[in-house]
């Protein structure tokens, strides 16, 4: 058994997968966007819970150190997510375009900076099959739709994840897929539970069967967007996050 953080936590897919790694008997260290979340996550009996707005620089930091100071941990699963409404491009205190922030650059940062668990799980979307990465507008600053920003934001997650596996490979690291699956996010009309979309994120944290720098499906391997795997794009992507994140 194994201490385990899981960001976003407070609610669908990160709750249900929180819930089911405490039922296997892991010390399971939740994540809420706020205070308030974070009472209402203890006041229901959870552990330890640390609070963090990942559209913020300053709090991702703040939540990194944090995190740190409860670890070190077996297994850091990165589930947080965020799909932007219709409506202008939304941009953060840091200047940042939201999406890409909250989905993308807070995964590179966190990553960067609690000390690395034996693995690491990031809930990406098979949206990324219709994603695509310009280093040259990674915010979306000549043309912002709320769709192409969340698929392009979940492919460069996807790369980041990729490219961590390559250079830790000390470290499982996979990224999955877990279903169109009924949430804040996704509504009612999605057909499948959280306990569906939580199998293989929990399959990827404490199963021996995955390998290494793969992205999974219903715990297959699934091939959706050939950037992803692309080292050159993932090496300038990563130095991209470390300079808008300050942190090399
Ligand atoms: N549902 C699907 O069909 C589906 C499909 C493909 C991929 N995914 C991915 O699965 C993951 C979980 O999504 P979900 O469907 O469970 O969505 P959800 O119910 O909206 O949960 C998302 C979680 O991320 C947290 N979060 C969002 N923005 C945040 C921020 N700025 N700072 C801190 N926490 C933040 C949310 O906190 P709050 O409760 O405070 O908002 C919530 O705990 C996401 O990464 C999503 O992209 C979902």
């Amino acid at each position: 058994m194994g201490s385990i953080l899981v960001t976003g936590s407070s609610d669908g897919i990160g709750a249900k997968i929180a819930d089911v790694l405490e039922g296997l008997g892991h010390d399971v260290v939740r994540h809420a966007r706020d205070e308030a979340k974070a009472a209402r996550l203890r006041a229901a009996g959870a552990g330890e819970v640390v609070v963090g707005d990942l559209a913020s620089l300053a709090a991702t930091r703040a939540m990194a150190a944090a995190a740190s100071a409860l670890g070190p941990f077996d297994v850091i699963v990165h589930n947080a997510g965020w799909l932007p409404p219709e409506g202008p491009r939304p941009v953060t205190e840091d200047g940042l375009e939201r999406t890409f922030q909250v989905n993308a650059l807070s995964a590179y940062l966190l990553t960067a900076l609690i000390p690395l668990p034996s693995r690491l799980v990031y809930v990406s979307s098979d949206s990324i099959v219709r994603g695509r990465i310009d280093l040259d507008d990674l915010q979306h600053e000549a043309k912002w739709t709320p769709d192409s920003a969340y698929a392009d934001s979940k492919l460069a997650m996807t790369a980041i994840a990729f490219a961590f596996a390559r250079r830790h490979p000390d470290v499982r690291v996979n990224a999955v897929h877990p279903g169109w699956i009924r949430t804040k996010m996704s509504g009612h009309a999605a057909p499948l539970d959280v306990t569906v979309g939580a199998d293989t994120p929990v399959w990827l944290a404490v199963s021996d069967d995955p390998g290494t720098g793969d992205f999974y499906h219903n715990r297959q391997i699934v091939h959706l967007n050939d950037q992803a795997y692309d080292q050159d794009l993932q090496d300038a992507l990563l130095e991209r996050c470390a300079a808008l994140t300050s942190n090399g």
